[in-house]
């Protein structure tokens, strides 16, 4: 079982979408999986997904709605197999907090999808461009699950 962590600044747009896209695209796979997904920051915590970015995922057939944000914390690197950034800025921030001896993996959301050619997923919330997101999602989702089924 792979114990995956979508980690994005806010968790209420990119890493929510990311967390139930890869859980969506996993079972289709019949790949065992268990994901979550939380935010560097603590703005939204207790709160659903962002709206508009719920309404775009659900034309997708993604359900956003049971999801509530949280926030990253240190004991993430010891409770996942590997842990999934949506940008740099995210990456680093994840970093600072790695335990002394933890070697976690903390790898980019888009490394998984280089013929995409975005090391990032731009944030939607500041774009406005939600179909934007979920489609760098969905290419790098399906990049991960290749990867973890090999
Ligand atoms: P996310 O987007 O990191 O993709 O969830 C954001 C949502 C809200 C904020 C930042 C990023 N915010 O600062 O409120």
């Amino acid at each position: 079982m792979h114990k995956i962590l979508f980690v994005c600044l806010g968790n209420i747009c990119r890493s929510p979408s990311a967390e139930a896209v890869f859980v969506a695209k996993a079972e289709a796979a019949r790949l065992p999986v268990s994901a979550d997904s939380a935010g560097t920051g603590d703005w939204h915590v207790g709160e659903a997904p962002y709206g508009p970015m719920q309404a775009a995922a659900r034309l997708r057939d993604y359900d956003l709605s049971p999801l509530r944000a949280r926030q990253f914390t240190a004991a993430d690197f010891t409770s996942f197999d590997l842990i999934v950034a949506m940008d740099e800025a995210n990456l680093h921030d994840i970093e600072r907090l790695r335990p002394a001896g933890s070697d976690t993996p903390v790898v980019l959301m888009m490394s998984y999808a280089a013929e995409a050619g975005v090391k990032a997923v731009p944030d939607p919330y500041y774009t406005r461009d939600f179909d934007e997101a979920l489609d760098l999602i969905e290419v790098a989702a399906d990049g991960l699950i290749m990867r973890l089924k090999t």
